[in-house]
């Protein structure tokens, strides 16, 4: 099978998928760490923000929303409301908050970590089901976007000519374990995928160049979830945070084999393939083709930017509310956990924020 669609059956499988399983996969006991592990600092910052936003289009508004996609344990939910709840009581009872959440399983798990916010929280099994809403507010996700199907392709040089060839995954010959395979990619795939087309330009010119066996990655589910997004709010933001680049430069050389990884019990696996449900797999987030696609929906883009110059752009006014006594004083550990949030070598860097906008006027 296609690379993408093993992917998708790891993470997602309904009975086998890694995300389905209702063991913790995030945090100390589990496989990874994410910004929401640092402490509830990285919803309140979040919240701070968004209210922000959500003031600056309230005029005429009897609601507003934030939207969360790929809330996983909803614990990052439980710091944002718990936030607005007790920091901005005037906001609210004009507020609601959304989760686009496709597994029945997951979405049983956050009504249960968010009954404290029973008739607050409203469900959306799709982003179909969330645009018929047609919110205002904000949509985001945090550490979504790596964790959707990549399509992997592979440069193939004989004597002087090179193609792209396509990553699959097959069975070993003692059918125990899995392989890699690869296959030709038909020129109508091209025609058929333009995002797939748009990331190939990329690395036209360098093709001739482009050793063989090196491996580019198309974040094709990234690029299906953001086109959709990118229709769902009559205005607002849509904000993704994770680790990946936004200097559309896929041909590094430091990067010639690609960044997917696999991760169990916070240390990284050197086979992806293996265990599969049993592992979590991700891959840095591609943003420039991320940017391009909501721009081409009509999205306005407002910043993409490293995680910690965002927040760093916000401290004064976080500062200011501490002084009036209207966000949580900081206590050594939230001192921490800010430093973990924006220095370089922690999060800072490694994790970029795009925020891009959608404005009453440029409705779909
Ligand atoms: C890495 S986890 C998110 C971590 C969490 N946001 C945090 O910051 O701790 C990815 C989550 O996205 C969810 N997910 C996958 N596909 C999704 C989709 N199409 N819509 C919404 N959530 C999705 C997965 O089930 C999983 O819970």
């Amino acid at each position: 099978m296609r690379f993408d669609r093993f992917m998708d059956r790891a993470l997602y499988d309904p009975r086998d998928g890694y995300y389905e399983r209702t063991v913790e996969q995030i945090g100390r006991k589990g496989d990874f760490y994410t910004s929401v592990s640092v402490g509830s600092l990285f919803g309140e910052l979040l919240a701070f923000i968004f209210a922000a936003r959500l003031e600056e289009i309230r005029a005429g508004k009897a609601r507003l929303w934030l939207v969360e996609a790929g809330a996983h344990d909803g614990r990052l939910a439980a710091d944002i409301l718990g936030w607005f709840r007790l920091w901005r009581p005037a906001d609210w009872s004009g507020l609601d908050y959304g989760i686009v959440e496709p597994s029945p399983a997951r979405r049983a798990i956050q009504r249960r970590r968010l009954g404290a916010f029973a008739g607050k929280v409203h469900w959306f099994g799709s982003l179909a089901e969330l645009k018929g809403a047609r919110p205002s507010g904000v949509l985001f996700s945090n550490e979504l976007l790596d964790a959707l199907p990549l399509r992997r392709f592979v440069w193939r040089r004989a004597g002087g000519a090179g193609c792209w060839r396509e990553s699959g995954v097959g069975l070993a010959a003692d059918d125990t374990s899995f392989i890699w395979s690869e296959s030709e990619v038909p020129i109508e795939e091209w025609e058929a995928s333009p995002w797939l087309a748009v990331g190939r330009e990329r690395l036209r010119e360098l093709e001739p160049v482009l050793p063989t066996g090196f491996v580019w990655e198309h974040p094709a589910g990234a690029v299906g979830w953001w086109a959709e997004a990118a229709n769902c709010l009559s205005q607002g933001w849509v904000v993704a945070l994770d680790f990946g680049r936004a200097d559309g430069l896929p041909a590094l050389p430091e990067r010639g084999e690609g960044s997917l990884r696999a991760f169990r019990g916070h240390h990284q696996v050197a086979d992806v393939l293996a265990n599969p449900g049993g592992q979590d797999l991700t891959a840095d987030v591609d943003f420039d083709l991320i940017r391009r696609v909501g721009e081409a929906a009509g999205l306005r883009t407002a910043a993409l930017c490293p995680q910690g110059r965002w927040f760093g752009e916000w401290l004064a006014r976080v500062e200011a509310a501490v002084q009036r006594g209207a966000f949580p004083v900081w206590d050594a550990v939230r001192r921490r956990g800010l430093l973990t949030l924006v220095h370089p070598e922690h999060l800072g860097s490694r994790f970029q924020v795009l925020i891009q906008e959608r404005t009453s006027c440029s409705e779909p």
